[in-house]
């Protein structure tokens, strides 16, 4: 059965509309559909990418907006087995991620655990990589769990930094590796291929800290394939 997922966003939806039209690409070999699309903006862009798929979009209460409709509710309304995070900015509450363990998902624009945490989103992240010199960036796909950026790392994928970046440029180099590989593994996670258990568990039963979700370029030569075209931008 497929499951009914939830995608939370703040901002433009691209991360949600690399999902949507992923989904359409698999056609019934889906994993899941997005049922429903919330977000703590009233002027996000996912919520006009949602309506224009005739997706509900709905815009979630906050201390600013109380007339807004709780996740909560949305989450029962539309019967939601799986919450992606895709670009949304606020702490998803302990009560909703005790309720959900294990089926929250995020997608990080950076090598988790470093450049991670508080106040790390955006174009802050880029900055930052910028600032301390790295070579390397990338990005993460994790599940969620009540701190920042900390749940267990399902998938990553490295991003080079050139001398000539700013802000901006490595943004969209990155944010173009997060639409290849964040759909696939939101469909490993709703088709219940790759769950909390099953990411990083080793067969002695000892937590190993390797995911076993990794996508490194020689396992998923279409993958990589993809990846060369959106790197020799
Ligand atoms: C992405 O870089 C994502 O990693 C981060 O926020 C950005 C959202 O972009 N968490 P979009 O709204 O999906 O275009």
């Amino acid at each position: 059965m497929r499951s009914r997922i939830a995608v939370l966003a703040s901002g433009g939806g691209s991360n949600l509309q690399a999902l949507l039209d992923y989904f359409d690409e698999l056609g019934e070999r889906r994993g899941g559909d997005v049922v429903v699309v919330a977000s703590d903006r009233p002027d996000a862009g996912a919520l006009e990418r949602a309506a224009r798929r005739d997706v509900p979009a709905i815009v979630l209460a906050s201390e600013r907006r109380p007339a807004g409709v709780a996740l909560d509710a949305v989450v029962t309304e539309y019967d939601v087995d799986l919450i992606v995070l895709a670009g949304y900015l606020r702490l998803i509450p302990s009560r909703v991620v005790a309720r959900h363990a294990g089926r929250i998902v995020n997608i990080h624009p950076a090598l988790l655990p470093a450049f991670g945490g508080k106040g790390m989103y955006g174009q802050r992240v880029h900055r930052a990589v910028l600032e301390a010199g790295v070579t390397i960036t990338g990005v993460t796909a994790h599940f969620v769990d009540e701190v920042y950026d900390r749940g267990r790392i399902i998938a990553q994928w490295p991003v080079p930094v050139f001398a000539n970046d700013d802000a901006g440029t490595l943004a969209s180099r990155v944010l173009r590796v997060e639409h290849l590989v964040y759909p696939r593994v939101v469909d490993a996670v709703a088709g219940g291929r790759t769950t909390v258990d099953n990411c990083g568990t080793s067969s002695s039963g000892f937590a190993d800290t390797r995911p076993s979700f990794t996508l490194l370029p020689h396992e998923d030569s279409r993958l990589a394939e993809n990846i060369e075209l959106a790197l020799g931008c």
